[in-house]
């Protein structure tokens, strides 16, 4: 059977898409909690106050994650609950929370994997500059050794950043989300030399403080292309666009963050495009930046084409009437045998996929149910494609649903329902929808379900 023994079979979410409890026992603004106040900002004008309530309702939560029967739950710490000034004082009540719901995880059996970052910078910190302060590395590394002093003894699994793809590309260079900045390319540069740095002090603060032997990685997003057939000359193409970088738009690429991370250098595609205008780091800056991490996480939703018909206003792979969620985004399962393939093979670390998934068009029936029949064959299709690449050879080392339940999506509101748990945010109750029932089923035959035939 492909998928291995302990497979972390597992569900995701951020602190600000779930928690609420805006200003609740000492936490100060974030800028998410201070953008999305902003008219305009987010669609309907909503923001993430309350979203589910999970800073709450974690034990319910919890307790339904137990049923589902996953066997990791990935979340964010809300850096402003924990440091409400982004860098001082602890605030204790907001510490209490992560390891409360840290306990309760491990009495569930679930594996806890913390991502320090998830897009959620203190406010307190943005007002003198955020990630372009050259003192942000240093603030980043004394809130992670909050962290890892107060969890690294339950806590194996890390993750530094959430895709810095797109909280740097969106948020601070074409300002689509928050804190909607646009900042020039030597700024960028700045920024990205401040992030690379912060990873690596965050890195060692685990590595040398952290209470048991930590598993550390990170998880970053890119497009990744599917070749047009599986000829050498095919895969060897997609390959080629999957690491090179868009010049309009390089913080989104693949290589942009991960090489300078795990080859402890820039890539070809960045070092042609940009020469002497990249980042400098002194030899020990190179070694901190790339000291060895343990996984490669990754978060994949679709694969990019060139090829097919793209006709003015369809994305690169869509195609006349092709299955797409209703985040507009393609049906592309191959992207889970292409993505852990590529990036296994330039980077060479065991695989997490740490996000994936789709938002649909969820509803509670009259049933009382969520027949979610579309959810349930988009995850089919794509841990097939994962399980053939496991086959293959390919070391995974667990598979990561987003979202554990429908959740704050940033500037798309609460319209985009990603999750397998159903949230009436008019009533907070929650409701399994069918696909949690489908991959329990998954999890509690370790996959071997999934060749049971379709699943409706
Ligand atoms: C990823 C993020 O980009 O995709 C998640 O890490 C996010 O936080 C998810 O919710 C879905 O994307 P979107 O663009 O619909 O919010």
């Amino acid at each position: 059977m492909a998928f291995p023994k302990g497979f972390l079979w597992g569900a995701a979410s951020a602190a600000y898409q779930v928690e609420g409890g805006y200003l609740d026992d000492g936490k100060k603004e974030n800028i998410w909690d201070h953008f999305s106040h902003e008219k305009g900002r987010i669609m309907h004008g909503e923001n993430g106050d309350v979203a589910c309530d999970h800073y709450h309702r974690w034990r319910e939560d919890v307790a339904l994650m137990k049923k589902i029967g996953l066997k990791s739950y990935r979340f964010s710490v809300s850096w402003s609950r924990v440091l409400p000034d982004g860098v001082g004082e602890v605030n204790e009540k907001g510490i209490q929370f992560y390891s409360d719901l840290v306990d309760a995880l491990l009495e569930a059996g679930i594996e806890p994997l913390l991502t320090l970052y998830h897009w959620d910078l203190p406010m307190a910190l943005h007002a003198q500059g955020g990630w372009l302060n050259p003192q942000s590395p240093a603030w980043f590394e004394e809130y992670t050794r909050v962290v890892v002093d107060r969890l690294s003894d339950r806590v194996k699994y890390f993750m530094t950043f959430n895709e810095p793809q797109m909280f740097v590309g969106l948020g601070l260079q074409v300002g689509q989300m928050a804190p909607f900045d646009t900042h020039s390319t030597e700024e960028v540069m700045d920024i990205s030399r401040n992030l690379f740095l912060a990873h690596g002090r965050a890195v060692s603060v685990i590595r040398k403080e952290g209470k048991q032997a930590a598993k550390i990685g990170m998880a970053p997003t890119g497009d990744v292309y599917l070749p047009k057939s599986e000829d050498k000359d095919d895969v060897e193409e997609a390959r080629k666009a999957s690491f090179a970088l868009n010049p309009g738009f390089f913080t989104l690429g693949n290589g942009w963050w991960t090489d300078p991370i795990f080859l402890g250098r820039f890539s070809e595609s960045a070092v042609e495009m940009f020469g002497d205008a990249l980042p400098k780091f002194t030899e020990e800056e190179w070694a901190l930046i790339s000291q060895p991490l343990d996984f490669f996480g990754f978060n994949a939703y679709q694969g990019s084409v060139h090829y097919p018909i793209s006709p003015d206003g369809y994305q690169d792979y869509a195609y006349v009437g092709s299955p797409r969620t209703t985040t507009d985004w393609g049906l592309t399962p191959d992207v889970l045998y292409w993505a852990p393939k590529f990036m296994y093979e330039r980077y060479g670390k065991p695989i997490l996929i740490t996000e994936n998934g789709m938002a649909g068009m969820d509803w509670v029936s009259l049933d009382g149910a969520v027949h979610d029949s579309c959810r349930i064959d988009f995850l089919h299709r794509y841990l097939l494609s994962l399980e053939r690449v496991i086959d293959e050879g390919v070391p995974v080392i667990g598979y990561t649903q987003w979202s554990i339940m429908d959740n704050f999506e940033w500037c798309h509101g609460y319209d985009k329902r990603f999750g397998l748990i159903y949230v009436d945010y008019r009533t907070q109750e929650r409701t399994c929808k069918d696909s949690a029932y489908w991959y329990g089923q998954v999890i509690r035959t370790n996959g071997e379900s999934l060749h049971e035939g379709a699943a409706l």
